[in-house]
């Protein structure tokens, strides 16, 4: 759980530019609104040449995307890249509603302004606990370095009615579904607290 930002990533694209190397980024986890942003590069400054997109596309079904520059693009032909199940007539439908709502923009603000709500709430945990050593993330995207193992808390939070997970055996990770209201986020906030034992 590690925010990549414009230092790290604007020398990357430097370095591949003049090797002429394709910088690709998995957004399987960060991408299609979880930063958000629809896809998490808009928000770095840096384009990739290649981008991978799964989990959330088709809402829970099987489906998996690559999307490519207009230079990659033209060096594939139909049948280079196959797979058993892509492209389905049924997942596809599905993907093509979870993307339409996943871009929209209303959506998109409230991921980032309750986002930043978040982050802060995570901090104040963080502060008064005294049981976290580091905070990082955006949007609905965060990770929490706890001092006890992060196993154990998450467990607790499943007899309070919080499911988080881990990243590790120090990390929390926190990933509230995208649709996630204040109201639910403060209830999971207050959990969260309990849990990490303030
Ligand atoms: C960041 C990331 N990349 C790639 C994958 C693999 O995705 P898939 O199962 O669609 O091949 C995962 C799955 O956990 C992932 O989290």
């Amino acid at each position: 759980m590690r925010v990549l930002d414009s230092n790290f990533l604007g020398p990357l694209r430097e370095i591949t530019d003049k090797r002429e190397i394709a910088l690709i980024f998995d957004e399987i986890q960060c991408g299609l609104g979880r930063t958000g942003y629809l896809f998490a590069y808009e928000n770095s400054g840096v384009t990739p040449d290649m981008l991978t997109l799964a989990k959330p596309l088709a809402g829970g079904l099987p489906m998996g995307a690559v999307l490519v520059s207009e230079e990659i693009a033209a060096t594939i032909q139909p049948g280079d890249h196959g797979t058993t199940f892509g492209g389905g007539p049924l997942v596809a439908a599905v993907a093509g509603h979870v993307f339409e709502r996943l871009s929209d923009p209303s959506l998109l603000k409230a991921v980032r302004e309750n986002g930043a709500w978040l982050g802060e709430q995570l901090e104040t945990i963080g502060r008064r606990s005294g049981k976290v050593r580091a905070i990082r993330g955006m949007g609905f995207i965060w990770g929490l370095d706890v001092v006890e193992s992060a196993n154990d808390i998450i467990k607790r939070g499943w007899d309070e009615g919080l499911l988080a997970l881990t990243a590790g055996e120090h990390t929390l990770r926190i990933l509230p579904p995208l649709i996630m209201d204040r109201d639910d986020l403060q209830r999971g906030v207050s959990i969260l607290a309990k849990i990490i034992g303030q």
